[in-house]
């Protein structure tokens, strides 16, 4: 398996509008509060989600950044991070793919929450390396994922692993819970 079919994102929000219950799950609330408060500056000047689903973890953070871009595939998924972001001037919500529509932008924070491992580690090389790209040195990238079995391509481990063996991504910050993996790597070389 490369990446993860994209219709099954679509079949997923067309059977229920939030599949993995971001909104109302105390697990997602505790673990959204430990991604925010992982972030060592006060302050980002542009930031990007990939990803975003709903909209969730973006409202949180929203006012961390002075510049807030998210994206997700689905339309539907849009519709509600749209409406529940547009009071955030700062934030900007668009229907993007990743890879082939990441970004032409530089950002100082990229968020990678519970995305990196619906890639396989052929494709998710060449996601880090539109990361490095589109980052100045300083920048943060954040990674956080479910530890559990699924059948996506990689494991949330395996998906950190990659991650962490760029070279131009230093490890700053690393919390391991049964659950889950959260780690923030900090842009180098
Ligand atoms: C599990 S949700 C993560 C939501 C959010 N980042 C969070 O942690 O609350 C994964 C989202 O990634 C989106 N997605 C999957 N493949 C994508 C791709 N190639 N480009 C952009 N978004 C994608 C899906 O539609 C889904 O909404």
């Amino acid at each position: 398996m490369t990446s993860t079919d994209r219709q099954y994102f679509r079949d997923m929000y067309a059977a229920n509008n939030d599949p993995w219950k971001f909104e109302t799950s105390s697990y997602e609330r505790r673990k959204y509060a430990l991604t925010v408060d992982t972030l060592t500056k006060e302050r980002y000047h542009s930031a990007f989600e990939p990803g975003c689903s709903i909209g969730v973890l973006s409202e949180l953070l929203a006012p961390r950044c002075e510049r807030l871009l998210v994206t997700d595939i689905v339309p539907s998924a849009l519709a509600q991070a749209t409406h529940r972001l547009e009071r955030y001037e700062n934030v900007v919500v668009e229907r993007r793919a990743i890879p082939e529509s990441w970004p032409n932008d530089t950002f100082d924070l990229i968020v990678l929450s519970e995305i990196a491992y619906y890639f396989d580690a052929e494709s998710l090389p060449d996601i880090l390396s539109l990361v490095v790209r589109s980052t100045a040195r300083e920048a943060h990238v954040l990674g956080v994922h479910w530890r559990g079995e699924t059948d996506y391509p990689l494991t949330g481990d395996a998906a950190h692993e990659v991650i962490n063996s760029n070279n131009n991504l230093r490890r700053i910050v690393r919390h391991l819970e049964d659950d889950f993996v959260l780690d923030l790597w900090e842009r180098v070389g």
